[in-house]
């Protein structure tokens, strides 16, 4: 018997806790009883390790060295469990040293201050954990250790940064859309950082709505604005909640901004009501049309005040921008609800034949059971099922050092195991994910489930 038809049969094989999300949330319970974002593997971690013995099972490429960093909330105090969301926790990273294809140590870091918790990203010899609305990158240091809060070496000029930028790799510069709220009131900008690690771009948008801008997408000659259903909320932040909601007046639109023009014109395109937090790609077909690919949430932040995934499933959509017309067009790619996509670290806005993310299970059975690869040329996907227990995390893709394909390398991600309680960092053969891990890495704690990271060659 294949192992989907076993967990079919088991039913509540996987992700018992997530099943009981759902479930509650079915009943309106969420919120106001225990808070599901401070259960099970979403529960911080108290201890702060460094380890080098680390037992290997599999065998590690050899052409692997250098850092897999991981960024996510783990708030040390007493949170409110009312009113807790899961973005909002201090940050902490875990980290793995590898050389030469050996495991040489495991360290989680809190992030200094108590904001940068959703990403940590490397630029120009320098790595930084940054988070949205407000908060400064925080320099971190190959230790772990957290460095400085004057990002890109003193020249960001605005108020904070994103949660997720996205790297050219023709211009070698980074791209972002930054909001916060200075002096009380809303202002998102357009970010590019050089080469060099220096801002050298600093537009205003004109935008007032208060959007929740979490991501962003870039392609030949343009960065996309994308300005969907989930605004400020007043009434949550007096009220002590996260502070963003579904918003049912807001107008769902993406929008194209020149990158090579200096103007901060927007050419706007009106999609149905939807939220994503995470492209996947975009970028220009032959046709002169815009491609963005993104994980789209039907309502979101409406029901439940503590997080995503208890309300509709995420599912991997395309939309096609015409610029003759001015029309967009909304097609579901996959029916499998998946989250935290990655393609290849060098593809961000040209086109891809392949990406990669972590499937969340079904309404009935949420879980994060799976890792998915998706072929977009041949219009297929692959699907590595996790062992009954295993719940993974966002897939980063690795390219060999001479790679004469585009999925030749590995997905990297951390993997809890609810029989150890511990997690493990499993290397998959992107070329072949259904061999299962080629290598897991067996850490001394569990990693709970968080955001973003990257893999930082040596
Ligand atoms: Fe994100």
């Amino acid at each position: 018997m294949d192992r989907r038809k076993f967990l079919k049969i088991t039913g509540l094989g996987l992700g018992s806790v997530a099943v009981l999300g759902w479930g509650l949330n079915r009943f309106g319970i969420i919120g106001s009883k225990e808070n599901y974002y401070l259960q099970g593997n979403y529960a911080p971690v108290k201890e702060i390790i460094s380890e080098d013995k680390l037992e290997v099972v599999g065998s590690i490429p050899k052409e692997l060295s250098g850092l897999y960093l991981r960024n996510g909330p783990n708030p040390m105090g007493s949170p409110n469990t009312k009113k807790y969301h899961w973005f909002a926790g201090q940050g902490m990273l875990h980290g793995v040293r590898i050389e030469e294809g050996k495991a040489i140590w495991y360290r989680n870091r809190l992030v200094g201050g108590d904001q940068s918790n959703t990403h940590v990203i490397s630029h120009a010899g320098k790595i930084y954990a940054i988070v949205e609305a407000g908060g400064s990158p925080v320099e971190i240091d190959k230790e772990l250790n957290s460095l400085s809060t004057e990002p890109f070496f003193g020249t960001l000029q605005t108020e904070g940064f994103t949660a997720h930028t996205k790297f050219d790799s023709q211009s070698k510069e980074l791209h972002g859309i930054s909001y916060a709220f200075p002096r009380g009131s809303y202002e998102a900008h357009y970010v590019v950082v050089g080469k060099d690690g220096r801002v050298k771009r600093t537009d205003l948008l004109p935008l007032s709505s208060g959007t929740m801008l979490h991501e962003c997408a870039i392609t030949e000659n343009y960065v996309l604005v994308l300005d969907l259903s989930i605004t400020f909320s007043l009434y949550k932040l007096g009220t002590g909640y996260f502070p963003f909601s579904w918003n049912d007046d807001h107008q769902s639109r993406i929008g194209l901004l020149d990158r090579k023009k200096k103007s901060n014109e927007i050419k706007w395109f009106n999609i149905d009501p939807c939220y994503f937090f995470h492209t996947l790609n975009a970028y220009e077909d032959t046709h002169g049309n815009v491609i963005v690919d993104a994980m789209r949430y039907q309502r979101v932040f409406d029901e439940d005040w503590n997080g995503p995934f208890t309300e509709f499933p995420p599912l991997l959509t395309r939309w096609t921008l015409n610029l003759s017309n001015g029309n967009a067009y909304e097609q579901q790619l996959d029916d499998q609800p998946a989250e935290f996509p990655r393609i290849h670290p060098n593809l961000n806005g040209q086109f891809n034949q392949f990406g990669y993310s972590l499937g969340i299970g079904s309404q009935q059975k949420p879980d994060f059971g799976r890792i998915i690869k998706y072929d977009f040329a041949k219009n297929i996907n692959e699907v590595y099922e996790l062992h009954e227990g295993e719940m993974g995390a966002e897939p980063v893709f690795i390219p060999s050092e001479n790679q004469t394909s585009e999925d030749e390398g590995y997905l990297m991600t951390y993997v809890y195991d609810r029989a150890t309680d511990k997690s493990n960092l499993m290397i998959f053969n992107a070329q072949d994910i259904n061999l299962g891990p080629i290598a897991q890495i067996k850490l001394p704690q569990r990693v709970p489930f968080g955001f973003h990271g990257s893999w930082v060659p040596a």
